[in-house]
């Protein structure tokens, strides 16, 4: 028997975190408003709470326009559709990110093309992007991942060089922002999920805002069934699609809406606690702090591990072991998406794979992103936001788990353990 948890030892917290998603009376009167009202439907088009929401989170990010969508997915989906992006064209992606970054891509029979991410960031490596070029390139899709930033200005400058359009991912970014301007207002559109383990959620959801009125009204016609937007001022018809969010849920983002700046000063707080703690801890790496970010939207707190600096004890380890101390953590949390069990990606179902080949494109097999492969496979641990909602007892919690584990890192050599191959087998299951 060890000291650490997963060999037999006590562990150092029982208590459960703060949980997530945090219901309140605001989020049951809201509900109750939408349930009197019986206007459920997110048609007509847009309900009240719907329409007031979209509003107010545009404005938050510094756009014009807002747009509730019924999934993150959808968002991304319908922005590609705005921008017009058609069959064949190319749409270049980080290789470490959610699949659902890149599926839309393939839903609108586009191509997508994964460029390695930046060790400092974890976000595409706008380097990188210049390189990946070609004639069919149409657009860059850069997500800002965990709780940095894919680098704007860089992107942006080389949209314009290039004459691409940018899709903002902002499925971790709700409330972030660079040099002053909101996650999703630079580009061309924004897209945002609200799915049960976003920073605000109405268990599934979606948001898209944009400062460019057509995208807007290309995006409302198309998740609601092809219909004219609410201003009808261009004419345009594509067809569309019911992926309209219901008022229910719009209400719920409402009330989590007016608590997202507080709980993010909170996260930010305790954020800054853990760092200064852990500076002389050999084994993690920090990302680099971006002082373009001027404001933090963690959507995880991720953190480095290097075995190597710990007797080559394996992340799985780690990770399986401060989980057993009670500190949740996921080391296997994104795999570079060409390389994962949930990307089964078949040229039948996606033509444009095979357009003008003799063999169609095998996106799982044609890539080699070492930054992002190291990060999914070695390095990167995730901790999930809500860890960082509670008193600093919390964070000192988490701080002395990290330390428990690290000076007891021997007892994890060699460990075969089921806790190990349960955290790497975990992945598929768990809630994107
Ligand atoms: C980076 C990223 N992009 C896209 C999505 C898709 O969002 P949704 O699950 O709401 O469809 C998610 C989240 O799940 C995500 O984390």
């Amino acid at each position: 028997m060890g000291k650490l948890a997963i060999t037999g030892g006590k562990p150092l917290r029982t208590k459960p975190f703060t949980q997530w998603p945090i219901a309140t009376k605001a989020e049951a009167a809201a509900l109750k408003d939408v349930l009197q009202s019986t206007r459920w439907g997110g048609q007509p088009f847009p309900g009240k709470h719907a329409r007031e929401f979209a509003d107010k989170f545009a404005r938050l990010h510094t756009a014009k326009y807002g747009q509730c969508v019924n999934t993150g997915t959808v968002a991304i989906q319908a922005a590609l559709k705005a921008i017009g992006i058609q069959p064949g064209d190319e749409v270049i992606v980080p290789a470490y990110t959610w699949e659902g970054t890149v599926g839309p891509v393939l839903l609108v029979n586009a191509i997508p093309v994964f460029v390695d991410v930046d060790p400092d960031t974890y976000c595409l490596d706008a380097r990188l992007i210049e390189k990946a070029i070609t004639p069919k390139t149409r657009a860059i899709l850069p997500v800002h991942l965990g709780m940095r930033f894919a680098d704007m200005d860089e992107i942006l400058r080389i949209a314009a060089k290039h004459n691409l359009k940018v899709v903002e991912d902002c499925a971790h970014a709700h409330g972030g922002k660079w040099k002053g301007k909101g996650a999703g207002s630079m580009g061309d559109l924004g897209a945002f999920s609200f799915q049960t383990s976003k920073l605000i959620t109405s268990g599934e959801g979606g948001a898209v805002i944009t400062n460019n009125l057509e995208y807007l009204e290309l995006v409302q016609s198309y998740i609601n069934a092809g219909r004219a937007s609410l201003t009808d001022q261009f004419k345009k018809r594509i067809i569309g699609f019911n992926y309209r969010l219901g008022e229910f849920q719009a209400a719920v983002l409402g009330a989590q809406l007016k608590r997202l700046p507080k709980e993010g000063a909170i996260r930010q707080k305790n954020m800054k606690r853990l760092e200064s703690k852990l500076k002389n801890a050999e084994a993690i790496g920090l990302l680099k702090p971006d002082p373009r970010i001027t404001s933090l939207a963690p959507y995880g707190y991720v953190m480095k591990y290097f075995a190597d600096k710990a007797k080559d004890v394996p992340r799985a380890a780690f990770v399986a072991a401060l989980q057993l101390e009670g500190v949740h953590c996921d080391g296997l949390f994104y795999e570079p998406v060409y390389k994962s069990s949930l990307f089964p990606v078949d040229p039948t179902d996606f033509p444009a794979l095979s357009w003008g080949r003799e063999k169609p494109l095998d996106l799982r097999s044609m890539y080699s992103c070492p930054q992002s492969e190291k990060a999914a496979y070695h390095e990167a641990v995730w901790f999930p936001h809500q860890h960082f909602l509670g008193p600093n007892k919390d964070v000192d919690d988490i701080v002395d788990a990290i330390h428990k584990v690290l000076e007891n890192i021997e007892e994890l050599r060699g460990l075969d353990h089921k806790a190990i191959r349960n955290q790497r087998l975990g992945r598929a299951d768990r809630e994107s």
